[in-house]
């Protein structure tokens, strides 16, 4: 799924596709937080979202998240990142984090890192390193690392 959603020219697999099973070899990896969407009985979306930490706190790092081809912009990403939260929330998580575009993830109340005191792990990724707090408290602040595998994408 991952690499058809992520197909780009020359890359294959995509890193996509790499970093998820160097993921799903690692401690970070939470089996209760990878969710998948069935369409007419066939896989049609997959997000993922492993440990991370903001200094030593337990977060979230959401990715990587990809819908099939033929099944984009029909709503599947939307009710995956839903999902996604409702699970974190219900299992005590206070934060996710992730890399992408804020014009898709400001629906879910995503809102960029920076605004809320957080860091991002590269500093360079300004605006596009958004977090979700999902409690009603004020979030400590500090430098939001993912798991260890996202190091590998230098
Ligand atoms: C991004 C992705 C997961 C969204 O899933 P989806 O099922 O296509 O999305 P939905 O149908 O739920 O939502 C569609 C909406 O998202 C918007 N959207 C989708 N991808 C977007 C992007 N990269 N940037 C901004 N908006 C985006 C669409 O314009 C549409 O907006 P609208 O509701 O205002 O019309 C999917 O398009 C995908 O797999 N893309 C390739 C892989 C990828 O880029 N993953 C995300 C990496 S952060």
């Amino acid at each position: 799924m991952h690499r058809l959603a992520f197909a780009r020219a020359g890359e294959d697999p995509p890193i996509e596709v790499t970093l998820l099973a160097r993921l799903r070899d690692d401690p970070a990896w939470l089996p209760h937080l990878s969710l998948v969407a069935i369409v007419d009985g066939e896989p049609a979306g997959h997000v993922v979202a492993t440990r991370a930490r903001v200094n030593d706190a337990p977060a979230l790092g959401l990715g990587p998240v990809g819908v099939r081809p033929e099944r984009q912009r029909a709503g599947i990403g939307t009710i995956l990142v839903h999902a996604l939260v409702a699970v974190a929330e219900t299992h005590g998580e206070t934060l996710v984090g992730l890399l992408g575009d804020p014009r898709y993830y400001r629906r879910f109340g995503f809102t960029a890192a920076t605004h809320v005191g957080i860091e991002p792990p590269d500093p360079e990724w300004g605006p596009f390193f958004q977090v979700r707090s999902l409690v009603a408290e004020a979030i400590p602040g500090g430098r939001f690392r993912y798991a260890p595998p996202f190091d590998w994408l230098g």
